[in-house]
């Protein structure tokens, strides 16, 4: 899976993809994580990416020349990426969007947008917009890597125990049940008794049971989604 960015701090990008799963996904060769540089694709002499908006107000605007000359190149370079946005304005991403995401061959190109704003014309081209949540950040560069973080760890190979994604938050629409370790008390607070009887189909049945019943009390949206879905 390949990974593509355009963005105008490609720096950003060096030190979070050398540690943790992308850093062993990249070396293991499953998955690759290229930074384009947006600057070299400005305006003039200056390079320059942004200008004052029509209409007035405060703030500076993304022109759409750089971007496109840089999603050409990139795509020219790189056939059949899929061309994402990152905006808050864009879908929100959930774990069933990773997923489809992971399935996007041969990969994504992840475009980081800066400043207040975007030409409303970027739109046109790329094949889909991406919010990672109701927030708002400066750039798109953070949320190109959770979209990166996310989606490796659904690539084969990547994640040793393919169970551990089937198990996990999301994977069937509820979040995941209590897990424990050693030890047996702590602070007072014991491991419930059903997980040390070693009782398998009793376990299997608490865990289910109580996955649904945290996920009714502490995110019931979740719950309707699946219903309806
Ligand atoms: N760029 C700025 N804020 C963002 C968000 N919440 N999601 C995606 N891209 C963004």
């Amino acid at each position: 899976m390949e990974f593509h960015v355009i963005t105008l701090f490609p720096e950003m990008f060096d030190s979070p993809m050398k540690s943790g799963m992308v850093a062993r996904a990249i070396k293991a060769g499953l998955v690759s994580v290229t930074a384009h540089h947006l600057r070299p694709f400005g305006l003039g002499s200056y390079r320059q990416i942004d200008d004052a908006p029509y209409g007035g107000g405060s703030g500076m605007v993304m022109r759409p020349e750089p971007i496109a000359a840089a999603i050409d190149q990139v795509i020219g370079e790189h056939p059949g990426l899929w061309r994402i946005l990152m905006t808050p304005q864009g879908e929100p991403l959930n774990q069933e969007r990773v997923r489809e995401l992971a399935n996007r061959h041969p990969g994504l190109l992840l475009i980081a947008g800066r400043y207040e704003g975007i030409d409303e014309r970027v739109r046109s081209l790329v094949d889909y917009e991406i919010s990672i949540g109701d927030y708002v950040l400066s750039g798109g560069e953070l949320p190109a890597m959770v979209v990166i973080e996310a989606v490796t760890r659904l690539v084969p190979g990547v994640l040793g125990n393919p169970d551990s994604i089937r198990e996990e938050s999301f994977s069937d629409g509820t979040l995941e049940y209590p897990q424990y370790t050693r030890p047996e008390e702590f602070r007072g607070m014991r491991v419930p008794e059903i997980l040390l009887s070693g009782d398998h189909e009793r376990i299997r049945a608490w865990r289910a049971e109580q996955a649904l019943a945290r996920t009714r009390k502490r995110r019931p949206d979740l719950l309707a989604r699946r219903k309806s879905g």
